[in-house]
């Protein structure tokens, strides 16, 4: 299974996918994607021999020409899946579109809840007792696409932001793997009705 990965920065999620991957994985990382030309995965992609591209938003009209970049350089590489590890920048509907179905994201909450930014800070000011994080397929409502996968951990009692954020990426360096294996393994996919998981797995 082809994959791209995208990312705007650190790329921890990035590492914890190279990390999951051996000779018998029927994942392969062919390029990762930046719109930043400072972010750190993209040494990590280079230290793990894969292609790097940097699009950079600014050089574009809108979105769409963005996208429409993005698209080109991701196409060249005939994934399978697409991969958004911390890629902070909202795509457009032609973009989700395009790799409707094959297009996987994670997100720092227990979606539905807290879409958008700030996940963190949000779940503890609400004086939440849970909170973690998600991976979905992407659609074109932002956050919005069927959950796949989730990690779910108990908030301890005046739990740090710092804390709470370090665990909640812990967890997701668990889950994203996963979930891009069963992908590849072709035990997860979008259906009508939702994310589906092959009963093999249960
Ligand atoms: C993660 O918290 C992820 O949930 C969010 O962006 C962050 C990326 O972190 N979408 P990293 O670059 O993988 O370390």
């Amino acid at each position: 299974c082809n994959v791209v990965v995208l990312i705007s920065g650190s790329g921890s999620n990035l590492q914890a996918l190279i990390d999951s991957l051996d000779e018998n994985s029927p994942v392969r990382i062919r390029a990762v994607v930046s719109n930043r030309a400072d972010a750190f995965g993209l040494q990590r992609a280079q230290a793990a021999g894969i292609d790097t591209h940097v699009v950079q938003h600014k050089g574009f009209a809108d979105r769409e020409a963005f996208d429409a970049a993005l698209i080109e350089i991701i196409d060249t590489y005939q994934p399978q899946l697409v991969v958004l590890a911390g890629f902070m920048r909202i795509l457009s509907a032609g973009f989700a579109r395009h790799y409707q179905g094959r297009l996987l994201n994670i997100h720092p909450s227990l979606l539905p809840k807290y879409k958008g930014l700030d996940t963190h800070r949000r779940a503890l000011d609400a004086g939440d007792q849970e909170h973690g994080c998600s991976v979905h397929f992407v659609t074109e409502e932002l956050d919005g696409g069927p959950v796949a996968i989730q990690a779910c951990l108990r908030i301890e009692p005046n739990e740090s932001i710092d804390k709470l954020t370090d665990r909640v990426h812990a967890a997701e360096h668990i889950i994203y793997p996963l979930a891009v294996r069963w992908f590849a393994e072709g035990r997860l996919r979008l259906a009508d009705q939702g994310a589906m998981l092959d009963d093999t797995l249960l």
